[in-house]
């Protein structure tokens, strides 16, 4: 994870890579920092927390043409204000800041026995490791990125020149460029909208950025071409500016989303005929991704089966990444990412690639690392997405996966999903109800079928920002096991839209019921049985009804974690991208 966001200019950079990080916090929020050349030598001012932190510690006299700064999401050493990057090598020649692991930092490290390290942090290695090269800086940098394992995007400052260096490997790290100002940043969601235009670097590229140039070279210290990419294609959209709470902002944000998805796959025909007609040839489709975006693909998996009659399956990237995996010709591997970014989803996309497989990338952020190993790509137009749990780009996953489902199966649903997305809006949560559902310690979410998978995202939720320990799980599954967890003081979240499963879900209501356990039902079903708590959902086709439910379940999350007095954007131990293992 971690954010890095460095720039020269001919003005004073500290407002510039302070904007920068803020739009990167959800990166990491754990600490932050920067480094500036300072009369020669190398200053830092780093701190614990949040950037506004950062923001109040850093003098306000401070003003330096050349800046790097970091957001910090812990992987090696604690955190603590010495873990913190930017890091300065020994001999105090570099400052460094790092998103990605060294692997191999320990080994280096071990090697390294003239130096007092004084973080416990891998890229304080790597720091270290750069200044016991040889050669002008770009050299000494090309040559310990070849001794280095593991992934790295980093951004260097050296005290005897005004520039900044950048290496990339496996980590994302875009350049901006305008006159009088070049940026480097682990996103392009940084950059403002005055920069002119932007690169993406590549694994084992190389950048030099100076005031008014940004040069690239490869492995070899070889100077290469990059092209230029304009800011024009990528579309991001903020509605509801004013709301400081992105969590609310962005589900509120979500009939939007839908109303963008609809006019983008329908109206504008983003995806051929042609494209359709080549992906129908395949007789399978295995969805791999992780967290919010692995619920998304089963239901995808689920619409691709129950429409287009495909042979389906999902796995976490997590496992399927180490599992024993055969790559199939017939098959089409589809990663579901809001980032783009993942770690784990990534390298599945890689191994599938290698191996000879198709690749289909369903993400949110156009220029990912993902959607480069991509053979074809259903971008998602859920807007910039900043709170750490996702709700609206997982709104437009399912949404677009239900489109997709419907395109390769050639049903036209467009009359029916246009109805729907005119129609679309959240309804608020039930304050009354919420103060009655508040005192519940124990809290199970229980579906069948496609209200499986809402159950889980709904149990995922409330995990990530409200801190109760739940679980999603099959209706059916109750009985063999969970079940004797249910007594008096357990609430369970039934989410009940199958028509055809309307008996079956009303049985395991019974058993729940039997043990003492309250009920919350979601449903627009006509269901004759005696519940604590109901919240009716609007009737609309079936396969919609995920889309309808999770409106709700987000909002229920949101509602605790509020009434707790969490930070619902910034969930502590997590980090919205995770760009390591
Ligand atoms: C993190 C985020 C989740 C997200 C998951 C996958 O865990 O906190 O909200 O679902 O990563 O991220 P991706 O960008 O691949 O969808």
């Amino acid at each position: 994870m971690c954010g890095i966001c460095a720039s020269i200019g001919s003005g004073n950079q500290v407002q510039n890579v302070l904007r920068g990080l803020k739009d990167l916090e959800y990166r990491g929020y754990d600490s932050s920092g920067i480094a500036y050349l300072d009369k020669g030598e190398i200053s830092l001012c780093r701190s614990v927390g949040q950037i506004c932190n950062l923001e109040k510690k850093i003098d306000e006299k401070v003003c330096a043409k050349v800046l790097i700064g970091h957001t910090r999401w812990a992987t090696h050493g604690r955190v603590c204000e010495e873990n913190s990057h930017p890091h300065l090598s020994f001999k105090k020649t570099l400052a460094m800041v790092h998103n990605g692991i060294i692997e191999n930092f320990e080994t280096l490290k071990s090697e390294m026995k003239d130096v007092e390290f004084r973080s416990q942090t891998d890229t304080e290695v790597f720091a270290n490791l750069i200044e016991r090269q040889s050669g002008k800086n770009v050299e000494k940098l090309i040559s310990a990125s070849k001794i280095a394992k593991g992934s790295f995007a980093v951004a260097v400052i050296f005290k005897d020149e005004e520039k900044i260096y950048c290496a990339k490997r496996k980590s994302p790290l875009y350049v901006a460029y305008r006159k009088g100002q070049v940026m480097t940043a682990s996103d392009i969601s940084a950059f403002e909208n005055k920069f002119e235009y932007f690169y993406i670097l590549e694994d084992d590229e190389f950048a030099v950025l100076s005031e008014d140039e940004a040069l690239f070279f490869d492995c070899n210290g070889e100077k290469i071409e990059k092209e230029k990419k304009n800011f024009e294609k990528v579309e991001f959209f903020d509605v509801f500016p004013d709301e400081k709470c992105f969590m609310r902002k962005e589900i509120a944000e979500e009939p939007i989303v839908l109303k963008r998805t609809f006019f983008k796959y329908f109206s504008e025909k983003l995806i051929s005929e042609a494209v359709f007609q080549e992906l129908r040839k395949y007789k399978s489709f295995h969805f791999i991704a992780c967290g919010t975006a692995y619920h998304s693909g089963l239901l995808g998996a689920e619409f691709l089966q129950f429409f287009a009659k495909k042979s389906c399956s999902a796995s976490v990237a997590s496992e399927f990444r180490y599992g024993f995996q055969t790559i199939k010709k017939d098959c089409v591997y589809v990663f579901v990412s809001q980032s783009g970014e993942t770690a784990d989803t990534i390298a599945c996309a890689d191994l599938v690639k290698k191996k000879g497989g198709k690749v289909l990338c369903v993400t949110n952020v156009p220029y990912s690392s993902l959607n480069s190993l991509a053979d074809f790509i259903l971008p998602t137009f859920a807007g910039k997405e900043v709170a750490v749990a996702s709700t609206k780009a997982y709104v437009a996953q399912v949404f677009t996966l239900l489109t997709f489902a419907g395109k390769i199966a050639g049903i036209d649903m467009e009359d029916e999903l246009r109805k729907f997305v005119l129609n679309c809006k959240i309804t608020q949560f039930d304050r009354s109800l919420f103060k009655e559902i508040y005192k519940f310690k124990k809290i199970f979410f229980v579906g069948r079928g496609q209200d499986y998978v809402t159950s889980l995202e709904g149990a995922l939720k409330l995990k990530e920002i409200a801190y109760i320990n739940c679980i999603g799980i099959p209706a059916g599954e109750l009985k063999h096991g969970t079940l004797a967890l249910v007594d008096e003081e357990t609430l369970v979240v039934v989410t009940s839209t199958r028509g055809d499963l309307k008996e079956k879900i009303e049985n395991n209501i019974q058993e729940i019921r039997a043990r003492g356990g309250k009920i919350l039902l979601l449903s627009q079903l006509d269901h004759n049985i005696d519940v604590e708590y109901k919240i009716k959902l609007e009737e609309n086709l079936e396969w919609l009804m995920p889309i309808e439910s999770i409106f709700y379940l987000q909002q229920l999350a949101l509602e605790f974690c509020l009434e707790k007095g969490l930070d619902p954007d910034k969930p502590r131990n997590l980090a919205k991208s995770v760009t390591v293992e």
